[in-house]
């Protein structure tokens, strides 16, 4: 057993860091109910086509990036790389087609086969949001600044600032990929291998390329917001407008086309400098064709996923816990007693440890290390009533005192 080791780009989150995350998700949840949002649970298992067809198969997470298996019925299984597709799926199954607009927010581990590092794990977790049916620039605003609200109130507003692009509607992509291939074909000898595979199967991701080698023909290259149609021009405008008057700041990145083939029109990301190289923190973007493209009626979507490991990791804040208390029997004779008034306290909404074994003083050095802020001595005095002697760790105090004064002492000490 003591060579086990956790499956690499995997890890144990124990409580101190995994109580992090929940707090990051507890927020995410708040101020998602206020855009009138609600939490949906959906399988960490799919069917392998519901990631195929929507996510595109020239992309990196369906070429090479999918945990999928053949399960013992024979069937293709993929373990989920990421939540918008299943959620679509789930909007499908579940005959959500007219109960438009869905509003539906999700949490949970996502898998994806990538080279690990800092901020990037094959086990990782998003908190993701979805707002399926709405097609107007308000639903991205909405989007936008539930975003940008739950940074804020990460008290990640610092550290990350918004990106944004267009990629326009189907039209426009197509003008635009023409325009890149021609482009870039008169500098096939200078492409990165990795750009000259792209140019034939997705042109667009040429410009999300991190080689050096093609950055300066990137740099050159026609840019997506020139080759916009009339409607998608005004689409995005719009959204810009919007984002001017909610003060929410934002830069044009040009180069954001994102990695996923089922995005139209507004992309964005909130990045950060704190990551190194992962940098995207947030993501996400307009879906028109998705609901139809996975077999539904042409229905529009936005949402986005954030990476609850590096918002984590940003934020590096351990959670506030409750001041603990520790009940020690001052001898073997009264671990009755102190039993009862461990459940009293608890059934008061106190966190409570028992001490098990051990002299006093040796119970009192454990409790320390607990970290426990009271201690509470249990015996009888000579009348047989109970007595009680608290012990405050922080500041060495200690006095006798009853029940009822020891919870208002703890209450005061509560932040
Ligand atoms: P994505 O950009 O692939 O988009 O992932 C969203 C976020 O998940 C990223 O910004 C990043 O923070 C985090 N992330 C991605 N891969 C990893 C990894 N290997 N390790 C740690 N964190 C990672 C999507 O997944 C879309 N479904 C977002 C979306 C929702 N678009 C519309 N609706």
């Amino acid at each position: 057993m003591a060579n086990l080791q956790s499956v690499k780009g995997t890890r144990d989150l124990l409580p101190e860091t995994w109580n992090q995350y929940l707090e990051v998700q507890s927020i995410f949840h708040e101020i998602g109910t206020r855009f009138g949002f609600d939490m949906a649970e959906i399988p960490i298992i799919e069917f392998t086509k519901v990631f195929s067809r929507s996510l595109g198969d020239t992309t990196d997470i369906v070429t090479k990036e999918m945990y999928t298996f053949e399960d013992k019925g024979g069937d293709s299984i993929t373990m989920r790389p990421e939540g918008t597709a299943g959620l679509v799926r789930a909007f499908l199954s579940n005959g959500l087609t007219r109960s438009t607009p869905v509003k539906f927010l999700y949490s949970g581990p996502m898998f994806r086969y990538e080279r690990p590092q800092k901020g990037r794990y094959r086990q990782f977790y998003q908190l993701g949001a979805e707002l399926i049916g709405a097609s107007s620039a308000q639903a991205d605003l909405e989007v936008l600044s539930f975003a940008s609200l739950f940074l804020k109130e990460l008290g990640l507003a610092d550290k990350t600032q918004l990106e944004l692009n267009s990629i326009g509607d189907k039209e426009s992509r197509q003008n635009y990929r023409d325009k890149l291939v021609e482009y870039f074909s008169d500098f096939k000898n200078d492409l990165s291998r990795e750009s000259l595979e792209r140019l034939e199967k997705n042109p667009m991701r040429i410009l999300d390329s991190k080689q050096e080698e093609d950055q300066k023909l990137v740099a050159e290259a026609p840019k997506l917001l020139e080759n916009l149609n009339s409607e998608s021009l005004d689409f995005f405008n719009e959204v810009c407008e919007g984002l001017k008057n909610f003060n929410i700041d934002y830069t044009i990145n040009h180069k954001l086309v994102r990695g996923l083939d089922y995005y139209c029109h507004t992309v964005f990301e909130f990045t950060t400098q704190n990551l190194g190289s992962q940098n995207a923190v947030l993501s996400g973007g307009r879906y028109d064709e998705l609901v139809s493209m996975m077999g539904g009626p042409a229905t529009p979507g936005i949402g986005f996923a954030a990476g609850t490991d590096r918002l984590v990791l940003l934020r590096d804040q351990k959670v506030e816990k409750a001041p603990l208390v520790v009940v020690i029997p001052v001898n073997k004779e009264f671990q009755q007693e102190a039993l009862q008034l461990s459940n009293e306290l608890r059934k008061f909404g106190l966190p409570v440890e028992m001490s098990y074994s051990g002299n006093l003083s040796k119970r009192l050095t454990k409790a320390q290390k607990m970290d426990a802020h009271f201690a509470l001595m249990v015996s009888k005095d000579e009348s047989g009533s109970d007595r009680l002697e608290v012990k405050d760790l922080k500041s060495g105090e200690q006095k006798e005192m009853n029940q009822d004064d020891f919870c208002k002492l703890y209450k005061a000490v509560t932040p």
